[in-house]
C-alpha cells in the first residue's frame, strides 16, 4: 500500500534541475526530529511528504530514515513533477526489497496527489527556482493541504548542506525561521543571506526586517570573537545570545538554547523577519 491517490490532471508547478546530493538535508532534518514530533504523531496514519527530491531519491530515503527514527508509524512519500526521477525513485525501491516499508514515490506537484493531508512537508531546494509571486502562492496552496497540526519546512541550502534557511509553517500562517551554518566554515552570518528562501532574498534590503537582523548578527559575532578561542561554537552560542538582546531569538527548548546554538542554529519567530506586516 502507499499514500497514492488518482489524479488526471496535470501536476502543478515546473520541472526545475535536479540538483542534489546524500546528507545534504541533514541539519533541517535533525531540527525536524528535535522540533516537530508533536506534528508528526498529529494523524492516525501520518504521512510525511519530500516535496520535489531531485535527480535522485536519496534525501526522501534519509528524510524517512531519520524520521522513522521519531515517529516508527510515519509513511513518507516522495513527490516529483519530473517522471524520470519518478521512476528512479521506484526502481530504488524495487532494488531494495522490503527494507523500506511505508515508502513511496509519486509524480505529482504542488496539488499534492496523496491519499490524505500529510503532517509534514517538505520542500528544499524547490522554491528558489519559481518567482518570489509564485513562492508565496506556493506556501498558500501547500499550508491549506496539511493535515491539523501538519508543517510545511521550505528552505534552501547550499550544495552540500554547510548553510542553510529554512522557514515552518502550520495551516494558519509561518511561524519561524531557522539559520544553519556549519561553524567551522562560516565567515559571519550574513553570509546566510545566499540560502534565503524566495519569499525573503529580494528583501534583504536596508530598511527591511531581515537585513537589520543579519546586520545586527554580523556586528554580535564580531563583539564576540574573543570566545573563538573556545572554537566557533562557543562564539556563535555567545553571539546569539547578545543577538537575543535585541531580536526575539527563541531562547528555550525545543526551538532555543545552548544544545541547538552549538549545532550552528538559531530560530526566531518569523515576525522577526516578516516583510509583509
Ligand atoms: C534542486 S532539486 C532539489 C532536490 C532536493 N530537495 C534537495 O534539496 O537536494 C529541485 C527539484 O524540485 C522539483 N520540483 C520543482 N517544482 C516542483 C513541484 N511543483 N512539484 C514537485 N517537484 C517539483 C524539480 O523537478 C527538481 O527535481
Amino acid at each position: 500500500m502507499n499514500a497514492m491517490a488518482r489524479t488526471r490532471n496535470k501536476p502543478q508547478g515546473e520541472v526545475t534541475r535536479g540538483t542534489t546530493n546524500p546528507n545534504r538535508l541533514r541539519r533541517v532534518d535533525r531540527w525536524i526530529a528535535a522540533t516537530q514530533a508533536g506534528a508528526l504523531r498529529s494523524a492516525d496514519r501520518p504521512l510525511a511528504i519530500d516535496l520535489g527530491y531531485g535527480a535522485s531519491p536519496v534525501t526522501a530515503v534519509e528524510l524517512y530514515a531519520r524520521l522513522r527514527a521519531v515517529e516508527p508509524r510515519l509513511e513518507v512519500a516522495g513527490i516529483e513533477i519530473e517522471p524520470d526521477r519518478v521512476a528512479a525513485g521506484r526502481a530504488f525501491l524495487e532494488r531494495s526489497g522490503d527494507a523500506y516499508p511505508g515508502l513511496s514515490f509519486l509524480r505529482g506537484g504542488f496539488e499534492l496527489p496523496v491519499d490524505r493531508p500529510p503532517v509534514l512537508v517538505r520542500a528544499f531546494n524547490v522554491l528558489r527556482q519559481y518567482d518570489e509571486a509564485a513562492a508565496w502562492q506556493a506556501w498558500e496552496g501547500l499550508c491549506s493541504r496539511l493535515a491539523p497540526g501538519g508543517v510545511l519546512v521550505e528552505g534552501t541550502c547550499d550544495e552540500i548542506g554547510r548553510r542553510a534557511v529554512w522557514v515552518a509553517l502550520d495551516r494558519d500562517a509561518p511561524r519561524t525561521i531557522t539559520f544553519a551554518a556549519h561553524l567551522p566554515t562560516l565567515g559571519r552570518p550574513s553570509e546566510l543571506a545566499e540560502r534565503l528562501p524566495k519569499t525573503l532574498i529580494h528583501r534583504n534590503v536596508p530598511g527591511e526586517r531581515v537585513h537589520t537582523l543579519l546586520a545586527d548578527f554580523d556586528r554580535c559575532w564580531a563583539i564576540a570573537a574573543p570566545q573563538s578561542v573556545f572554537g566557533p561554537r562557543a562564539r556563535w552560542t555567545a553571539a546569539v545570545t547578545l543577538l537575543a538582546d535585541a531580536h526575539p531569538v527563541l531562547l528555550r527548548p525545543p526551538f532555543g538554547g545552548r544544545a541547538r546554538w552549538r549545532l550552528g542554529e538559531v530560530t526566531l519567530p518569523w515576525s522577526a523577519v516578516d516583510p509583509r506586516s
